[in-house]
This record gives structure tokens, C-alpha cells and sequence, in this order.
């Protein structure tokens, strides 16, 4: 028999505990051993839920009992999270959580503790929800340097932007319908500017290039000033704006950012749709290699939490290698990460100005009037801002 602890009941959580017992010859099976939902933990009471058979309200019920070897932590947020997850490791208990911000800050402590007690700290569902991407790029990818990663990494950003583009919806209207099927985050500041992408993309950044890159590091915009126009546009380009979470190598460097970006209509990135997410790497020897599937959602998101438990009972007395030092990464200037631009600025008639500061571009048919939208050839940050400075700007949106 494998005993586990699940901290925190919301929707992974109970995801989690319903997963266990529903599929619980399969999960079995596959660990090896019965495995058993010892302890749930949280503040509330569930009355009438069969949880409460197992409910616990003091986390010193599950920390002190040698019997639970893995801990699900589950609760989003840092406090009381890290104490919790860093209390339950250093008394040898393994841990699966899907808290990306616990995971962005102090993963990299976490690991280093995990492997000093020959146990595991899990984090699959961290990012991409259900999607397998963190192991894959830990165990498989491993012979390649990771030049590039590009990743729709938020779901209910994804979500909006797809419905806006195909039904010509608001932002609002589509935000709040994200929220009422569970999609958003319980504050949508998180997902829609862009601050859940950039923890994400801070956790892929820290493993493909092996030290800590903090997340208050990495330029981030959100999607909240993308219009119908702009959009509009893409779609006469054949593309679509995605939020994008981008990490790669630039002289030497590493460059992180998160931002919305028009996505030609040639990448695979294009067509992916509603709350699916992807993650695309580069390897130098591989080649593209993308990973797609569910990014948010309670069963998605807690079937990766299982997986993670299967493989902490299976792994139990070794600890999965994880290139991830407590080392911090000084990231390269975002000014510095050259791309095309589609520009879209106030009045017509503005040829002349245009071309004198950004060269030869491509002129979009205006998809309001009283604009003109070009698209530029590939600037730096810094040659952008300069090119544009004098310009009445609308919008610019980053190709790729
Ligand atoms: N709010 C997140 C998303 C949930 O929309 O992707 C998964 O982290």
C-alpha cells in the first residue's frame, strides 16, 4: 500500500482525489503497488462529500505520519505552500504539485533538497497543464541544446484570443465566459497579462538552460489592448495573434519575454486553438518538436498530477536527475530580440514618413479608417522604439 496526501481541495485537488479512486486498479497497476488517498488537506469542510472521510484540517497530521510517501501539493500560490512542500521533503517525502509560481521561485531549492534525501520533487502539471513537457524535455530531449522555445503556455489567454478572432467577440465577454467555465484563474489579471505564462516560461527557461531564471526578469505584456483590428489584420495575413512565452539564445545569451504575437500562418503555433496550449523547442540536433494537448482544466491538469505521483512511488529511493541550478541566469536585453513588427499608426497618407524611418515595410489593406498598418522587416527593440518615436502608434504586435 502507497500512501498519499493531497493539500488543497479546489479544482485539482478534488481532480486528483477523484482520479485515484475512479481509475484506481489502473493507477495501481501502474505504481506498482495500491495506492490509497490517505489525507486530503484544507481549511474547509466538504459535508456530504466522501472526502470527508479523509479530510484533515492541520497539515502536521500528514507531515508527521511515516506512512504517507507522497505529498500532493495543490494549493496555488507560495504561503503556505513552500513551507509545507519544503517541511514534507525534508521529512523524505516525495512531492507532486501543479503550483507553477512555487515552482518558478524555489524549484530549484526543492530539487536540490529532494536528491540530498534520495526522493523526488515532481512539477509536470506546473506547465501546460496535462500536457507531458517537463519530463520529456529532463529525460528526452536530453542530448540537444535548446535554441529555441516558443509556447501558447496559457489556456484561458488562448481561450479568448480564439473565440475573439472567430466570433468577433469583446475581450470582456469572452473573459468572463472563460471564468465561468472554469478556465481563468480566480484573479484574470494573472492570465491575461500574461504573468501565469511568464512563471511558465521562467520554469522551461530555468530547465533548458539549467540555472534559475527568475520570472520578474522576463519582459511581459499581456492581451488586454488586442482589438478586433488587430486581429482583423492577422487573419488577412493568414496567421493568428497568440500570447506567446519565448525563451532562446541570442549572442550568447539568454532572452526571455512574454507577449502577444502574430503568428504566421505556417507555424504550427497558428493553429492552435481554444484552451488547447503547445509548446514548440528547437534542439540543435531534433530540430522542431512541439507538444500539444490541454492546458488547463481539472482533469487534464490533475492527470499529469497523477502521472507525477505513478512515477514518485515507482521512482521511490531515486531521484530523477534535473538539470536546474540555484544558480541565477542574467538574462540578455529584450532589446536585443529582433523581429518583424505589424504597425498599425493614426492618419493615412504617411508613406513617406513611414519608409524614411522604418525602410521598405508592406502595406496592409486599413482594416478601420484613418490608419495606415504596415509590416516592418526585422528590428531590434531599440531600432523599433527609435523608428517610431515619431509616429501617432496604434498598436504594434511582434511577428513570428
Ligand atoms: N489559468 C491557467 C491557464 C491555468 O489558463 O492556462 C493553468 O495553469
Amino acid at each position: 500500500m502507497k500512501n498519499v496526501a493531497i493539500m488543497g481541495y479546489g479544482t485539482v485537488g478534488s481532480g486528483v482525489y477523484q482520479i485515484i479512486q475512479k481509475n484506481n486498479s489502473h493507477v495501481s497497476r501502474r505504481a506498482g503497488d495500491e495506492v490509497r488517498v490517505k489525507y486530503v488537506l484544507d481549511l474547509r469542510d466538504f459535508p456530504g462529500d466522501p472526502v470527508e472521510e479523509v479530510l484533515v484540517h492541520d497539515v502536521e497530521v500528514i507531515l508527521q505520519d511515516p506512512e504517507v510517501e507522497v505529498v500532493v501539493e495543490v494549493m496555488g500560490g507560495t504561503k503556505p505552500a513552500y513551507d509545507f512542500v519544503k517541511r514534507a521533503i525534508l521529512a523524505g517525502k516525495s512531492v507532486c504539485t501543479s503550483n507553477k509560481e512555487l515552482v518558478a521561485k524555489h524549484g530549484a531549492e526543492l530539487l536540490r533538497l529532494a536528491k540530498e534525501r534520495n526522493i523526488n520533487f515532481f512539477f509536470e502539471a506546473s506547465v501546460g497543464g496535462g500536457i507531458p513537457v517537463i519530463r520529456p524535455l529532463s529525460s528526452s530531449l536530453t542530448p540537444d541544446h535548446i535554441e529555441e522555445i516558443s509556447g501558447i503556455l496559457n489556456g484561458t489567454t488562448n481561450y479568448i484570443l480564439t473565440k475573439m478572432t472567430d466570433e468577433g467577440l469583446a475581450f470582456e465577454d469572452v473573459l468572463r465566459d472563460a471564468q465561468e467555465k472554469g478556465y481563468a484563474e480566480r484573479n484574470p489579471e494573472a492570465d491575461v497579462e500574461g504573468y501565469d505564462a511568464c512563471r511558465k516560461i521562467a520554469i522551461l527557461a530555468s530547465l533548458a538552460y539549467e540555472k534559475q531564471v527568475d520570472y520578474e526578469d522576463i519582459y511581459t505584456e499581456g492581451i488586454t489592448a488586442i482589438t478586433q483590428e488587430d486581429l482583423t489584420y492577422a487573419k488577412e495575413l493568414g496567421g493568428a495573434v497568440k500570447l506567446l512565452g519565448l525563451a532562446k539564445r541570442e549572442n550568447g545569451k539568454v532572452v526571455a519575454m512574454v507577449a502577444p504575437f502574430l503568428v504566421s500562418g505556417e507555424s504550427p503555433l497558428a493553429s492552435v486553438n481554444g484552451v488547447f496550449n503547445a509548446i514548440l523547442f528547437h534542439g540543435d540536433n531534433l530540430g522542431d518538436v512541439m507538444f500539444y494537448g490541454k492546458g488547463a482544466g481539472k482533469e487534464a491538469t490533475a492527470s499529469a498530477v497523477v502521472a507525477d505521483v505513478i512515477e514518485a512511488i515507482r521512482k521511490k529511493g531515486r531521484t530523477d536527475e534535473v538539470f536546474w541550478s540555484e544558480e541565477k541566469r542574467v538574462l540578455g536585453s529584450v532589446d536585443a530580440f529582433s523581429t518583424r513588427y505589424l504597425v498599425r499608426i493614426k492618419g493615412t497618407d504617411r508613406k513617406e514618413e513611414i519608409e524614411q524611418a522604418f525602410g521598405s515595410v508592406e502595406y496592409l489593406k486599413p482594416a478601420a479608417g484613418g490608419e495606415t498598418a504596415f509590416l516592418t522587416g526585422s528590428l531590434s527593440g531599440q531600432a523599433f522604439r527609435e523608428a517610431a518615436k515619431s509616429m501617432e502608434l496604434i498598436s504594434r504586435i511582434r511577428v513570428l
